[in-house]
């Protein structure tokens, strides 16, 4: 199974799918790894890992609309099965993800449908719930919508900060990332 990974930011949890694959524990190519913006550590450590690299950088268009047809280009050139969405914080067209006939896979750090959004992590501490977590999903077009595929909880403790919870949080995540990259792979094996 090909994958194109988008990231923007510092990708600790491509670096997880990164290691599985190194280490024989994930049968997934990692086509390439896209950011939205210049100088993100992910691209930075997918470049040192031999990975192939390419930055469309939202600002650099005009609109929306021309920064999602330049996005599905460049990933397109890739031929993936999948293209993985790790902390890639830009909502992408419905052509997009049509163009990938929707296998469009997304994490986020809280239990979906509860706090979608940039701060999934933040606004469930603000809300006071005492147990949250991770998602992995196909997304959709929406904000962190799409049908659910593997959530797991993370309990929020009392001296918790946006930093630790989170950090928590991603140690669940890259678990289930990567656990799931592996039960789709075994999918597009050949028979
Ligand atoms: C993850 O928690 C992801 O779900 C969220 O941002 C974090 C990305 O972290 N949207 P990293 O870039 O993989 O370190």
């Amino acid at each position: 199974m090909r994958i194109v990974v988008l990231v923007s930011g510092t990708g600790s949890n491509l670096q997880a799918v990164i290691d599985a694959v190194q280490a024989g524990d994930l049968d997934v190519e990692i086509a390439a790894v896209g950011a939205d913006r210049p100088g993100t550590y992910g691209v930075e450590r997918s470049a040192a890992a031999g990975i192939d690299t390419f930055v469309v950088d939202f600002k650099a268009y005009p609109d929306r609309a021309e920064w999602n047809a330049a996005l599905t280009e460049a990933v397109a050139a890739y031929l993936p099965d999948v293209v993985v969405s790790s902390g890639f914080m830009r909502i992408v067209s419905p052509e997009f993800i049509d163009a990938f006939d929707g296998k469009y896979l997304n994490t986020h750090p809280a239990l979906l449908p509860s706090f979608p959004g940039a701060h999934g992590v933040r606004d469930a501490m603000a809300y006071g719930v005492k147990v949250t977590g991770c998602t992995v999903h196909w997304a959709d077009a929406g904000v962190d919508t799409g049908p659910i595929i593997a959530q797991e909880a993370v309990a929020i403790e009392d001296d918790d900060t946006e930093d630790t919870l989170h950090e928590r949080i991603k140690v669940v995540e890259r678990r289930l990332l990567v656990s799931t990259l592996a039960s789709l792979a075994a999918a597009y094996a050949p028979q």
